[in-house]
């Protein structure tokens, strides 16, 4: 770990960050979060389908990024698939990352499916897919960047899941997103436990202002209270500065 890091615990390092689905929403307001709490020198790898929001969203940090040494990389991948998965990890294998004090991986990229009673999912081909990208290609991603950047003395690894209330809590109607979010959060409890040397975090944002929520409005007509996506951002990076968590656990933003 740096001089300078061990001098500054309020940051999150020397990092190599790698976001999925920074285009939009949570992981947007994530990553502008995170790249204000790295070290010079930093690495942030912004990942989604649309390479021409993840350019304009570079291109808003750019006066931040350049005074503080920040390199800033978009990652166009669509993590449907495997090329993409693929694309991803040999991406993150580029970068000089032995300079580095932390990887920081956020699994932040997912989707709603349908919302429909269970008894509607008959069509195997769909529940498949759904699956597939927000539980397979997780699993698959975060393996692939193990592999690519593996544990060594002095490098801090964190795995962060962005999880739900419905990780924990059955929903009637809500049967494939319920299902993916409580897979995803065992499947990181497990990560957790095979791994003592890297810190794994289940956190759930609660509800905020953002495309998913505009598409949960179009499919139940039911409108609530949101939050701006800065809010949540700022309480995951604050958890991760102060590392104190139990890797494994979950985490709300309504929590203390
Ligand atoms: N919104 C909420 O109230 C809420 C509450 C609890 C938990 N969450 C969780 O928070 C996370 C972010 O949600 P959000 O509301 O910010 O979602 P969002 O507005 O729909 O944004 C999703 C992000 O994922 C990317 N993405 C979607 N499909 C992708 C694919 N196939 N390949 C690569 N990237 C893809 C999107 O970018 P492109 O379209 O450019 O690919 C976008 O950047 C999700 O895990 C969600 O389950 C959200």
């Amino acid at each position: 770990m740096s001089d300078d890091h061990a001098a500054n615990p309020r940051t999150l390092g020397k990092c190599i960050c790698i976001i999925t689905g920074a285009s939009k929403g949570f992981g947007r307001a994530l990553a502008c979060e995170v790249s204000r709490s790295v070290m010079p020198g930093s690495i942030l790898l912004m990942v989604a389908r649309s390479g021409m929001l993840l350019q304009e969203l570079k291109e808003e940090l750019q006066s931040f990024t350049e005074e503080h040494k920040l390199v800033v990389r978009c990652i166009t991948a669509d993590l449907t698939t495997r090329e993409g998965v693929n694309d991803t990890v040999a991406a993150v294998r580029q970068e000089a990352a032995d300079e580095m004090d932390h990887v920081l991986l956020v699994n932040n990229a997912a989707s709603l499916g349908d919302i429909s009673r269970f008894v509607n999912f008959t069509d195997f081909d769909k529940v498949n897919s759904f699956l597939s990208f927000n539980v397979s290609s997780a699993l698959a991603l975060t393996a692939g960047i193990l592999k690519a950047l593996p544990c060594r003395a002095g490098l801090r690894w964190t795995v962060v899941n962005v999880s739900s209330l419905f990780a924990l809590q059955a929903m009637p109607s809500w049967v494939l997103y319920c299902t993916a979010k409580a897979a995803r959060e065992m499947m990181f409890r497990v990560l957790a436990e095979e791994e003592p040397n890297i810190k794994v975090l289940s956190y759930s944002p609660g509800p905020m202002d953002t495309e998913m929520q505009q598409e949960i409005l179009r499919l139940t007509g039911v409108s609530r209270h949101l939050l701006p996506c800065q809010e949540p951002a700022a309480k995951l990076t604050k958890l991760l500065l102060d590392n104190s968590f139990a890797s494994g656990t979950h985490h709300d933003f309504f929590e203390d």
